[in-house]
This record gives structure tokens, sequence and C-alpha cells, in this order.
């Protein structure tokens, strides 16, 4: 019997590959994608280059980035069935299982779909990147008994997912609050729904199909789930008052804070700085008394939580902790947080499928046995 190895729980520190897609700074709380800082794109960039980029691995010439837009913008409206199948689950299930499920479906539309050339995989991720924003929009329409809204072509990309999802144009302030969400959930690295993305892909399965196990994994409370339980968490306290209350005794319970921690930041996340920055720039536009009341529990939630385990434990909050206040900014509903997740996210995800199967490895990590061996078979009348 050969001695036990070290177990590496949760693949906790494992290196799997190497990547130039993203770089996370857990130590520093920084983030590049592709070499820019997720600050400087956050700022003075916007979805569709920040996806170019992501994909292409430089940003687009002018040239390039009117026909990416343009790809985009073409593609956005869904196929018939496609609405027809939102409709019937909209109203039954949670929006994330929508999502799962129409994006899968996005397959029937491919005359090939099992082409892995990287211009074929390029271009059915541009697909992916329209349409998983309007299955977001159309969930969210079917479930309150609205009617589909076709994409409007005048609009970028995150302004259109908010006017199919609302029927009205975004203003100048809506629009930069939505794009800045695409690009904070772009991409980070090898996660765990990027790993589910890759593990299918590295099988040679086709696009929809990895993409299709990253939704299922993003879809968890401990990782894409968590800006809706935070929210959710927000609308228990209820009250900003009894906020310390809530977390204190959550705490004592062994409960989590969602929205708090990471596996890599062991301090600020640098995306969830920029989401707090644009909140209090949205304060200043006189929100509605629930945004206050959400960003004033955040606030003392923040503050008691960095003092007990930010130094102590390394939990400092996440991307996703701020994202429901500035969401209900814009009247999104919660359980849409996570399929909006998706459709940015589609951009990493397609970029780190490109660049994995140019070095393509078939993951199968292994297990240590702990169980019997060599039992006696006893059959089923003797037992
Ligand atoms: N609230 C309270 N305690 C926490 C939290 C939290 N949010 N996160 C971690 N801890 C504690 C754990 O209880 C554990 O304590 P112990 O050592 O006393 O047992 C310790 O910190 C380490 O926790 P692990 O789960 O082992 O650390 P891991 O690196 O696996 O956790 C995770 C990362 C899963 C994100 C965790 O911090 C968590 O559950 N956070 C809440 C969910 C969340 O916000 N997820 C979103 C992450 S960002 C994203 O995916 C987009």
């Amino acid at each position: 019997m050969s001695a036990k190895p070290v177990i590496n729980y949760g693949l906790d520190g494992i290196y799997v590959d190497e990547s130039s897609i993203s770089k996370v700074d857990g130590l520093n709380g920084k983030l590049w994608y592709r070499g820019y800082s997720i600050e400087s794109l956050a700022d003075q960039s916007n979805y569709e280059e920040v996806s170019y980029l992501l994909l292409n691995g430089k940003l687009p010439s002018s040239k390039e980035y009117e026909e990416f837009t343009k790809k985009l913008k073409e593609r956005s409206d869904l196929p018939k069935e496609v609405i027809d199948l939102i409709k019937v689950m909209a109203t039954k299930s949670h929006p994330m299982d929508v999502m799962r499920t129409a994006t899968s479906m996005l397959v029937m539309y491919d005359k090939d779909p099992n082409n892995r050339e990287p211009t074929s995989t390029l271009d059915k991720i541009v697909t992916l990147i329209a349409k998983t924003a309007s299955i977001a929009a159309a969930t969210g329409r079917f479930r309150e008994n609205k009617e589909y809204i076709p994409p409007d072509p005048s609009l970028g990309h995150s302004a259109n997912f908010l006017y199919m999802l609302t029927g009205k144009k975004p203003n100048e302030f809506e629009s930069k609050l939505i794009d800045l969400m695409f690009i904070l959930h772009a991409e980070h690295s090898t996660n765990a729904s990027t790993f589910s993305v890759l593990v299918t892909a590295s099988t040679l399965a086709d696009v929809y199909s990895a993409t299709t196990s990253g939704i299922g994994t993003l879809k968890g409370p401990l990782h894409g789930g968590a800006d809706e339980a935070a929210l959710s968490m927000m609308n228990a306290i209820g009250d900003p008052k009894n906020t310390e209350k809530y977390i204190e005794e959550a705490l004592e319970g062994k409960q989590r804070i969602m929205g708090f921690g990471h596996r890599i930041y062991k301090t600020y996340d640098p995306r969830a700085k920029i989401v707090r920055r644009f909140l209090d720039e949205s304060l200043a536009k006189e929100p509605s008394d629930e945004v206050k009341r959400l960003l004033q529990i955040a606030l003392r939630a923040e503050k008691m939580m960095v003092e007990k385990l930010g130094a102590t434990k390394g939990i400092w909050p996440n991307v996703d902790f701020f994202a429901g206040p500035l969401y209900r900014v814009l009247g999104i509903d919660g359980h849409l947080f996570t399929p909006i997740f998706v459709a940015s996210r589609m951009a990493g995800w397609g970029s780190h499928v490109v660049e994995y199967w140019g070095n393509n490895k078939l993951v199968r990590p292994v297990e240590w046995y702990v169980g019997s061996l060599d039992l006696p078979y006893v059959p089923i009348a003797q037992r």
C-alpha cells in the first residue's frame, strides 16, 4: 500500500494551466484583463471592447470594433422556439435554470456545432454573448407576464439588455451602470465555473456543452449565486439598525455572510471597490428609499465584517456584495443577477475555451481511494 498523498481539497492552490487572459493578484487586490487593469477598463472602456479584448488578446481597431458590435447587434434577437421555451419556463423555474436550458438549446441553430477551429469557436462565442443577454432580459419579462421586446440596434450591448428587460431606453448614467457590471463580471481566471467550462471543453465536447456546464456551476451561492443571496440577506435584515445583530447571530451560528470571502482575494476585491464607488455616485442622483436602505445595510455590514474578519481571516467584500444595491438602482430583480453574470462571463469562458483548445489535455484528476477491496459477493437472496 503506497503512502497517502497530499490532497488539495477544492483544488486549492493547484495550477492547472498557463493563461494570458487575466491575472488575479489576491494579496494586493488587483485584477488585469489581458494586461489592462480592471479600473482602467471600468472607467474608460465598454463591454463590447472588453469582450473583443478577452477573445482576441488585443484592443480592437475602429474597424474591428465596428464589425464586432455589428455582429452582436445582428445576433441579439432570439429564435421563436427559444422565446417560447423561456416563456414556458420563466414563471416555473429559477432564471438560472432558464438560462442553462435556453443556452443549451442554441446549439440547434448552429450548422457546424462541433467545429473547434479558433475562428469558428470565436464566432460561436459572439453569438452566445449576444443571445445570453437577450435570454436574461426575456426571462425577466416573462416572469412578470410581459411581452418579449426585440433588440434595439441603436443601443450598445448592455444598454440594449436593459431596454429589452424594461422596455425603456436607459439614460447615460443607467447605461454606464449596467455596462460597468458587464465589464466587471466578464472574466476572472480559472474559478469554479471557468474550470467547469474547461473540464467539458477538454473532452472535445462542443462550446455549447462547455458553457452550459459553466452556467450550472455559476448558479451556486458559493460562486455566482452569491449576488442574489447577498441581496436576500440585506432584505432579511430589513431595517439598517438590525444589521449588526443579524451578522453577529449569523456568525455565531457558523453561517456564511454572502458576498464576503474569496478563495484568491485575501484583501478587498478590486471589483467590489469599483461597484461601491459607482454606488456612491448613484446616491448623489437621489435613488429610491429601497436603494438608500440597502446601501446603509451594506455599509454597516461591510464595516462590521472588515473589523471582525478582514485582518484576522482575510475575509473581505467580494464583487457580489455591493452588486445587489447597484442592480436595484436599475430596478433589476434579484433573480436576474446571476443570469446577467452568465451573459457577461460568456466572453471570459469563450476566451478560455479557445486558449485551452490550443493545447488541449483531458482533465482527469485522481482521488485517494479509502473504501474496501475484494469483498465476497453475496447473492441477493442471502443478504
Ligand atoms: N462568512 C463567514 N465566514 C466565512 C466566509 C463568509 N462569507 N467565507 C469564509 N468564511 C470562513 C469559513 O467559515 C472558514 O472558517 P473556519 O476556518 O473557522 O472554518 C474560513 O473562513 C475559510 O473558509 P473556506 O470556505 O475554507 O475558504 P474558501 O477559500 O474555500 O472560501 C468562499 C471561499 C467559498 C467564496 C467563501 O469565502 C464563502 O463561502 N463566501 C460566501 C459566498 C460568496 O460570497 N461567494 C462569492 C465568491 S466571488 C464569486 O464567486 C463571483
